[in-house]
């Protein structure tokens, strides 16, 4: 019996595979029920009780040698298979590269005009006060986008806490932390309670500017517009400036581009007119300059809002505001050469 197992222990020591499949059978033939090895053992409950004593630590030390090798015959063979982690030399994994956002990139584009022209950047809270968002702009109590059906409120009563519905919020912060002269523009989400749909919204970007300083005139607003709107949509782009009311700027009115799609000559964008529609725009009402105590005899000035998916929508003419906020790959991959 000693014979067998010293042939044994050399036969291990030469033993390969190939595979898996063959390191299994190998183990099945030595360390199985009814492998080698458990044979020997039971031939040692045979044998005379002197000679266990001999043989039963080489018959262990076969057992345990034999357990050992199957096992770093698996070993090896698995980590074949797999990826060597750690090898250096090995050209590294591609990453598929990422995108910024539509939004972003033209949130980025619209700030970076206005810097060109001075205007700094100003934020401000997404979860406001009735005062920032409603009462310094002049908001009457009465005034629809008041209403719940308008506004999501956080908390309702005697102090309301809501959601900012425009950032015109933070031209009220910045009025009334600091002194004229003032240019600052104001981008952030807002939010407004709106059923979704393809051309509505309950979360949008806006982008807002103030100029405030002595003798600003309606020429500047709209020398300022019509800069921005060549930036944005060409050089060869017109703008008009239709009447219009918003309770914080007097007068005011909504700014359109010319299509830029079809020239002016009129397409299914805009509707044939001509003319698409992109923002708000007035002088600042005395009565908000003297809520923020500027002094209204003293300073004058004006604002502008936009919605930053209207000028996304309007430059790569996508249809559906939805598709903004999904963050479905197949369509943010195809702005990957945007930035
Ligand atoms: N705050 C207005 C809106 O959300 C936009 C605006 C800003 C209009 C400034 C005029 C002046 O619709």
């Amino acid at each position: 019996m000693y014979e067998k197992i010293q042939h044994l222990l050399r036969e291990l020591e030469n033993l390969t595979a190939k595979n898996l499949q063959e390191a299994e059978e190998l183990r099945i033939k030595w360390i199985g029920k009814k492998g080698c090895i458990t044979a020997l053992f039971d031939e040692f409950k045979t044998i005379a009780a002197d000679r266990k004593r001999d043989l039963g630590q080489p018959l262990n030390a076969l057992k345990n040698a034999a357990q050992e090798k199957l096992l770093s015959l698996r070993t090896a063979l698995t980590q074949e298979a797999a990826p060597v982690a750690d090898d250096y030399t090995q050209p590294g994994e591609p990453h598929p590269f990422g995108a910024r956002h539509p939004i972003s990139t033209v949130r980025a584009e619209i700030i970076e005009i206005f810097a060109r022209t001075g205007y700094t950047l100003a934020e401000g809270p997404e979860i406001e006060d009735d005062w920032h968002v409603f009462s310094a702009l002049n908001f009457p109590p009465e005034h629809p986008a008041r209403d719940m059906q308008d506004t999501f409120f956080v908390r309702q009563g005697n102090n309301p806490v809501l959601l900012r519905t425009h950032t015109s919020s933070v031209q009220v912060r910045v009025m009334e932390s600091q002194p004229p002269p003032i240019r600052v523009i104001c981008p952030g989400r807002v939010f407004r309670n709106e059923a979704v749909s393809a051309r509505a919204h309950c979360i949008f970007h806006q982008v807002e500017g103030l100029y405030i300083d002595e003798n600003v005139s309606f020429a500047d607003l709209k020398q300022a517009v019509l800069y921005f709107a060549r930036e944005m949509f060409g050089h060869a782009t017109k703008i008009r400036l239709r009447p219009s009311y918003f309770p914080f700027t007097e007068p005011s009115a909504e700014v359109d581009v010319s299509c830029n799609i079809c020239g002016g000559k009129g397409c299914a964008i805009c509707k044939h007119t001509g003319w698409l529609e992109i923002m708000g725009c007035g002088m600042v009402d005395p009565n908000v300059l003297a809520t923020c105590r500027i002094d209204p005899e003293k300073y004058t000035g004006f604002a502008f809002g936009m919605g930053v998916e209207r000028i996304a929508m309007l430059k790569w003419q996508v249809r559906d505001l939805r598709l903004y906020f999904e963050n479905d790959v197949r369509f943010l991959a195809q702005f990957a050469a945007t930035v």
